[in-house]
């Protein structure tokens, strides 16, 4: 079956008991067993529960995974993963990461004497250069956030397996409709399902996706351990927001290509980040992974200081100024003073978030209407 057959129907068999077409949110915590010490399919709802489970199986379908475990949120979902290392061990990630994977890092995982060593995750060789003998596990995102860098998975697998670590991605930005990382040989994908996947700023979660069981054991002993779990309402939300996956993303790229192309033309625009267009220094790498569909994120610099951004972004009347990304309704905000407001002032210099930069997430609106709000509040604020 295609993605968008299975994006509705597996994981979605209609109810046992009563045909529902589609899956009962089950609150129920506790489950009767057949047995003192006989366990049916489902004990405590921490552990496992029946409409948490039906979206984990749609997931690992549409990752090729072997399995997958739905979080509570997408920072959950990470941490769960970083749990998987100890003291000692050491962790590559890439430069271009969202900001709470940046203080989840160097503020949480010091905690527990993890260390950290940030390189460019689309250049491969400087990866390399940060593996370290007790590197456990190199986490990349697929698109960079906030300037939608591309790494090069196949080549970055590689380098971790050789030296004996796994390789996350967090593939938020680039959903399974357009990006399948564990096809590109990472051994964990991470979602915050908050975005594309829920897809309607209703539903925070996150996701794990694997190929080994062996792996998927571990992290679904970490998850019961620790308690990150997805609850019964979300997990029904993010459900029913996956059945259209595929469509969304597919008007969601091409508009975000077209106001891409516009950005790029308009006079206080000096820089535009799209993987989609052919300016983008990994243009090529996109194409080979993504074919046509390069994601509905774009980040733009302008020609104007730290308050005129601020200006802008408080201008949009159709893009809410609001962090988070991914649904129907378009957004927009200023990395500097927003998503990425707890990296230091050096920080911000090393890895790019300028003043000047701003971050958009393309809707399911006209793009038209889109291109007419952005050009008002530019030119009200410059
Ligand atoms: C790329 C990326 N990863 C992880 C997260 C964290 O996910 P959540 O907010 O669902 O915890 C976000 C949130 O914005 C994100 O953009």
């Amino acid at each position: 079956m295609k993605f968008r057959t299975r994006a509705i129907h597996v994981g979605n068999e209609p109810d046992p008991t009563t045909g529902a077409v589609v899956t009962p949110i089950h609150l129920a915590t506790t489950f009767i067993q057949p047995g003192a010490g006989t366990w049916g399919p489902f004990d405590y709802s921490r552990s496992g529960s029946p409409t948490r489970s039906a979206v984990e199986r749609t997931l690992a379908n549409l990752e090729g995974a072997s399995g997958s475990l739905a979080f509570s949120s997408g920072m959950a979902a990470t941490h769960c993963a970083t749990m998987l290392h100890k003291s000692g061990d050491h962790i590559v990630a890439g430069c271009d990461i969202y900001g709470g994977t940046f203080r989840l890092l160097h503020k949480i995982c010091n905690r527990s004497g993890i260390e950290v060593t940030l390189a460019p995750a689309d250049d491969a060789t400087q990866i390399q250069a940060a593996m370290k003998p007790n590197t456990k596990m190199v986490w990349i995102e697929s698109i960079g956030n906030p300037l939608m860098t591309i790494p090069d998975i196949p080549a970055i697998a590689e380098i971790a397996h050789r030296g004996g670590s796994l390789l996350g991605v967090d593939s938020t930005f680039a959903p399974p409709a357009i990006l399948r990382p564990l096809e590109l040989g990472a051994d964990i994908v991470m979602h915050s399902a908050t975005k594309y996947l829920g897809g309607h700023s209703d539903c925070l979660a996150g996701v794990l996706a694997t190929r080994d069981l062996a792996l998927h054991k571990e992290l679904y002993f970490i998850q019961n351990a620790t308690g990150g779990v997805l609850g019964a309402l979300e997990s029904f939300l993010l459900q029913r927001g996956i059945k259209t996956l595929e469509m969304r993303m597919r008007e969601q790229c091409q508009s975000a290509l077209s106001i891409a192309q516009w950005l790029e033309r308009h006079p206080h625009v000096t820089r535009v980040l799209y993987p989609g267009l052919a300016s983008h220094s990994n243009h090529e790498r996109a194409k080979k992974y993504m074919g046509n569909q390069f994601g509905a994120m774009i980040s733009f610099e302008i020609d104007g200081d730290f308050s005129d951004t601020k200006s802008v972004c408080q201008s949009t009347k159709l893009f809410g100024l609001a962090v988070s990304l991914g649904a129907v309704e378009s957004l927009i905000e200023q990395p500097a003073s927003m998503s990425h407001a707890s990296y230091d002032a050096q920080a911000k210099a090393r890895f790019g978030i300028t003043d000047s930069l701003i971050r958009i997430s393309i809707g399911l609106e006209d793009p038209e209407d889109l291109i007419g709000d952005l050009d008002q509040a530019i030119r009200t604020s410059i």
